[in-house]
């Protein structure tokens, strides 16, 4: 079984709701599950109020956790902060601020987010980790930051092996070596334990852009478990109302793209009628996909 399901598509499509149904389902299955969002706008504290920036319980089985840029950053400096600084400082004439400076470099932040599901995951504390994760175009720049980050060790490491007989001071290598090896085995993590579980809502360009998603998915090597569809209307809920019908009438052929051109099966989740922020409504959601999750065409 994958370790790691990561819940993507375009902004306010259902992926905190549908990340917190699946936790929640699988929690009450028996799983021990940890949820994490790196989404910066909070919403996961409207499911699972008190959830912060340190994983904690939310429900008998469940952990969630609120990483934000801060909680990363200071992860980096704690694991690789004072190495970093000690190499620059035998090579450069630095000061400590250095590390602030350090903490723009693309990727970096990328890099320890990553890092932190690594950690979980290897901890055995966890069946499963649901990753609620930030839009579209920020998942895919984090992911292509980890197979740039690990191209540019690899080079650095083999000019540092030239170079070694000439700088004096701290060695470099043992510090791009850890990082290298991190990097690999985030990759793995990505490549061999994650299922990517991508959302849309029936409209032009969540579905465009979540195919588009699933694609970039498919080359970066995250295979894909559910394409699933929120907020779709019933057009036999209310024929005589004009706008609903309307709006219910246009959704079908974004429903009928997603289903030609899905790799996999698709989920239709409903529009409710309430918000789906309590338990029911989102145990109502997870017994839809995890009943298509088994194989059924939505
Ligand atoms: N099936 C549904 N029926 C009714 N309301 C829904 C449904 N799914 C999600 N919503 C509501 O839509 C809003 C957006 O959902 P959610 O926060 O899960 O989206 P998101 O993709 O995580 O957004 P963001 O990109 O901002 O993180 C929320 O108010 C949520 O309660
Ligand atoms: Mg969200």
């Amino acid at each position: 079984m994958h370790t790691v399901r990561l819940v993507a598509g375009k902004g306010g499509v259902g992926k905190t709701t549908v990340a917190s149904a699946l936790a929640l389902w699988e929690a009450r299955r028996g799983r021990r599950v940890l949820l994490v969002s790196t989404d910066p706008t909070g919403a996961l504290g409207q499911i699972f109020p008190g959830v912060g920036d340190e994983a904690r319980e939310v429900a008998p089985g469940l952990e969630a956790v609120e990483l934000t840029r801060r909680v990363v950053l200071t992860h980096w400096r704690e694991r690789f902060g004072e190495e970093v600084y000690r190499v620059l400082r035998s090579l450069l004439p630095v000061e400590r601020e250095i590390l602030d400076y350090l903490e723009g470099v693309p990727g970096l932040e990328e890099e320890f987010l990553l890092s932190y599901l690594l950690e979980a995951e290897a901890s055995g504390r966890y069946d499963r980790i649901v990753w609620d994760s930030a839009p579209t175009a920020g998942t895919l720049a984090l992911l292509e930051a980890q197979a740039l980050f690990y191209d540019h060790l690899t080079q650095a490491h083999r000019l540092y092996l030239k170079l070694q007989g000439y700088l004096k001071g701290a060695d470099p290598t043992p510090l791009i070596e850890g990082w290298r090896r991190l990097t690999g085995e985030i990759l793995a993590m990505l490549r061999e334990r994650t299922r990517a579980v991508v959302v849309a809502q029936p409209e032009r360009l969540p579905v465009v852009q979540g195919l588009e998603l699933m694609a970039a998915l498919a080359r970066f090597g995250i295979g894909l478990e559910l394409a699933v569809l929120n907020r779709v209307l019933d057009p036999q809920a209310c024929p005589d109302c004009p706008p609903y019908a309307a709006r219910a009438s246009r959704q079908r052929a974004w429903v009928e793209r997603w289903r030609a051109e899905s790799p996999v099966r698709v989920t239709r989740l409903p529009e409710l009628d309430e918000e789906p922020t309590h338990r029911h409504s989102l145990l109502r959601l997870a017994k839809i996909l995890e009943g298509a999750h088994g194989g059924t065409h939505a």
